[in-house]
């Protein structure tokens, strides 16, 4: 895929006023501004909102990290942020930017950005979690160095399915099968939660190696927060979705909306993309850890038609 941007490299000109134009349509296009949609929920002044919205920073030092939460609630959507993560040696730091539900039984969808030393490869960690129950990792390396640029990091989740994008590239894809028996989080709303904290007891090399502090603070950037999405509200006593018309329930059969993402599925270009980036850069697979699931693989590995491996 890069060697098709690299070779269009040939006029600089020409390139720099495409930049331009491009950076200039993103802007308009995203237009999310952090100050109306997020609140600094915690880190003593560690997050930071800044150009007036348009960037945030989180960070960390040996003190405290920091985080933020969306103001709405959504029951869902398809989410997009670009992310740049702490650079140089980042190793025990963690970048977790995730969609939570409340509550015991609470559901989850979740990236984790596992830092490095300078030079080895950060892990992007997924997690999908339903009704309390998670245990469904699956970890990626990235096809390019992700503290040099901002990068697109992107959550679809509509009824038929997750799927975690990386510049609009599909990495993995959590498909609702209800129908044998497993969970799908289809009732909870879920806000959007990022925070950067040490977890240097097991992010890099499994802990053995510790978050160097003389290279604090470790700092993520934030920008361009793009939410298409089902606001949910629970100013009734039932709650309500933007998605639905005020008089019907929140099940699914009768959100009144053309959203495409809504209706989305895979079509074999997805299907073709994700298989790539499955052979290419997958590290670990729930689905295919026999050892740890010895007594089974949990149902939705099984599946016939699943998208694994
Ligand atoms: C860090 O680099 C080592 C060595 O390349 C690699 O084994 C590991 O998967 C990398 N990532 C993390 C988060 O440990
Ligand atoms: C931490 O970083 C400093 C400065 O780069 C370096 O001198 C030191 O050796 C590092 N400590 C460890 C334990 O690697
Ligand atoms: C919702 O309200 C509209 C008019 O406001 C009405 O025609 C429709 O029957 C209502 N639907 C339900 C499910 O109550
Ligand atoms: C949804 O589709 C209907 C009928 O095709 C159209 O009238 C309406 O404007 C559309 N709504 C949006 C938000 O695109
Ligand atoms: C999986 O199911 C989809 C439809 O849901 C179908 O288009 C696709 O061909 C199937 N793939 C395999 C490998 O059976």
């Amino acid at each position: 895929m890069a060697s098709s941007f690299s070779s269009s490299s040939s006029s600089s000109t020409t390139m720099l006023i495409v930049s331009i134009l491009a950076s200039s349509l993103m802007a308009a296009v995203f237009g999310g501004n952090f100050n109306q949609d997020f609140d600094v929920t915690w880190g003593d002044g560690r997050a930071k909102i800044l150009n007036n919205g348009e960037l945030l920073t989180l960070s960390l030092d040996k003190t405290s990290g920091s985080g933020f939460q969306s103001k709405n609630e959504y029951l869902f959507g398809k989410f997009d942020i670009q992310l740049k993560l702490v650079s140089g040696n980042s190793a025990g730091t963690v970048t977790a930017y995730y969609l939570s539900s409340q509550g015991s039984n609470h559901d989850e969808i979740d990236f984790e950005f596992l830092g490095n030393l300078s030079g080895d490869p950060y892990i992007v960690h997924t997690n999908v979690y339903s009704q309390g129950k998670g245990s469904r990792e699956q970890q990626f390396y990235l096809w390019f160095d992700p503290t040099k640029d901002f990068h697109t990091y992107s959550f679809l989740w509509n009824p038929s399915h997750i799927v975690f994008y990386v510049d609009n590239i599909p990495i993995r894809e959590f498909k609702n099968t209800e129908s044998i028996g497993v969970p799908f989080p289809n009732k909870q709303p879920m806000r959007i939660y990022s925070s950067l904290w040490n977890a240097d007891d097991w992010a890099t090399r499994g802990g053995l190696i510790k978050t160097n502090w003389t290279q604090a603070p470790f700092v993520t950037s934030f920008r361009n927060f793009k939410d298409d999405a089902c606001i949910w509200s629970s100013s009734s006593s039932s709650g309500s979705s933007s998605c639905t018309s005020s008089n019907s329930s929140s099940s699914s059969s009768s959100f009144s909306t053309n959203n495409t993402w809504f209706n989305q599925e895979f079509d074999s270009t997805s299907q073709r993309r994700l298989r790539w980036v499955q052979k290419n850069y997958m590290i670990y697979n729930y689905c295919a850890d026999l050892k740890r699931f010895s007594e089974g693989l949990p149902p939705e590995c099984t599946m016939k038609n699943s998208t694994k491996t």
